[in-house]
């Protein structure tokens, strides 16, 4: 594309805008052909302020083209995060023939309140009229709840109606509406804040035997049933992934035929002396799958980020001095794929450091990866796989197929003799793959 996109500090492969600070990712779905991403953008600055719904689209959710700003602050307030819906059946007027509208749920943000608003694209995205009747939900009258953002509104089929999940007191509450206008209060879960998400999951890939997932913004997570009404979580709160990633939204309206659950959230990540702030992390995969502790949700950048990638080097059955030697050669790179498989044998602990920033940091003394608690599947192989992915200010971490997953700022000042290089007592590098990296932009 231009210039622009060739900064020192851009990220080459994740999504930033050209200019000005970015937050949450917002109204994330698919339609005719396109996947649109609209975002929290400060177009104005750096620095979190003036919030707009930024916008861009895509045809593989990994090659992004940025369109003018889709939602302006307005009389009510500055625009927070929500979410999307393509309103097929028409339910709240606004379609014109055989297009159906696109309708924005929003916060409306002001110091001393935030409301609920609404607003309906004909044209995908690219221009919106705000509803004249707005706002549709003043939380702040009814429980004097001051946090009250972030609506997620989905079709829920069974029920012939739509759901909002929204964010309120301390938790997440049910909304229902048949016109998108109208919502009735319906339920309450206690223990997420922010920016909520709800959805349904096979177990396994099994069509028939499925849980509903419900998401905070840090990724914390709940599974449970959910009736259109009410969420009922079987068990506490479970954590799959940490680090720089927050206020993670799915894609709505992927096709059935596609059926994937995809998830983007935002890398709390510093670009120091650029035009722009903050990034989107790589599009993942959300599945459900049986696991010795139970069923867990499982995170895996989709298959379509596997363009961007060209296999350079492969090696098997290496000794941690034989591998810092062949990653000697990737010291300087500051955009890179790894693939690796440690095994221990004498150590308690190993893992991968870069420029002494410690990428993988895998404990069986204590059972953690990076601090924090993790038990893989097969304990007695004493083995670990990480997939890594360097990209100029962030590193994102995918361990066992997406069982854990952790993201965190590179540092690229922190610089040593050391590059890349494996530590641990006698470990067996099993496997190593290094992979180049294609630019986006
Ligand atoms: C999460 C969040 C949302 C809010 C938005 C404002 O990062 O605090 O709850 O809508 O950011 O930018």
């Amino acid at each position: 594309q231009d210039s622009i996109y060739k900064e020192k500090n851009r990220p080459q492969f994740h999504f930033t805008s050209r200019r000005g600070w970015i937050n949450d990712p917002n109204g994330m779905i698919y339609f005719e052909g396109e996947y649109h991403l609209f975002y929290q953008h400060n177009p104005y600055e750096r620095e979190w302020e003036n919030m707009t719904w930024g916008h861009a689209v895509s045809k593989d959710m990994i090659h992004w083209e940025e369109l003018p700003s889709a939602l302006l602050p307005d009389e009510l307030g500055t625009m927070f995060s929500g979410s999307t819906v393509i309103d097929y059946n028409n339910t709240a007027g606004y379609n014109k023939g055989k297009t159906p509208a696109m309708l924005a749920f929003y916060t409306a943000f002001t110091e001393n309140k935030q409301i609920q608003c609404m607003a309906y694209s004909l044209d995908k995205g690219r221009t919106w009229t705000k509803y004249n009747q707005n706002p549709l939900i003043d939380s702040k009258e009814k429980w004097n709840s001051v946090d009250t953002r972030d609506p997620r509104v989905f079709w829920y089929k069974p029920g012939n109606h739509w759901v909002m999940v929204l964010n309120e007191r301390d938790g997440h509450s049910i909304y229902n509406s048949k016109n998108l206008k109208d919502w009735t209060f319906e339920s309450h879960t206690t223990g997420f804040w922010e920016c909520p998400d709800l959805f349904e999951l096979p177990i396994d890939g099994d069509k028939n035997k499925t849980k509903w997932v419900m998401l905070g913004a840090s990724n914390t997570y709940m599974i449970g049933s959910f009736d259109g009404k009410k969420f009922t979580p079987e068990a506490g709160k479970y954590m799959n992934v940490k680090g720089t990633l927050y206020a993670a939204q799915t894609f709505t309206n992927i096709p059935e035929a596609d059926g994937r659950r995809i998830q983007m959230g935002w890398g709390r990540v510093n670009h120091p002396e650029m035009p722009f702030n903050g990034m989107m992390l790589l599009p993942t995969e959300l599945t459900l799958r049986t696991t010795k502790d139970g069923v867990r949700m499982f995170s895996e950048p989709i298959k379509e980020a596997g363009q961007l990638f060209e296999k350079v080097n492969e090696w098997s059955s290496l000794t941690s001095g034989t591998a810092n030697d062949k990653l000697k050669e990737y010291k300087g790179a500051d955009q890179l794929r790894i693939k690796t498989t440690i095994k221990l044998s004498h150590a308690t602990s190993a893992g991968l450091n870069l420029f002494g920033q410690r990428i993988l940091d895998y404990d069986m003394n204590w059972n953690t990866v990076n601090g924090t608690f993790y038990s893989p599947e097969e304990m007695t192989s004493m083995e670990i796989t990480a997939d890594i992915y360097i990209d100029r200010t962030s590193i994102e971490v995918f361990v066992d197929k997406g069982a854990f997953s952790y993201s965190m700022e590179r540092k690229p000042n922190k610089q040593n003799n050391e590059g890349l290089h494996f530590w641990g007592n006698n470990i067996e590098v099993k496997n190593l793959e290094v992979y180049n990296v294609k630019s986006i932009w």
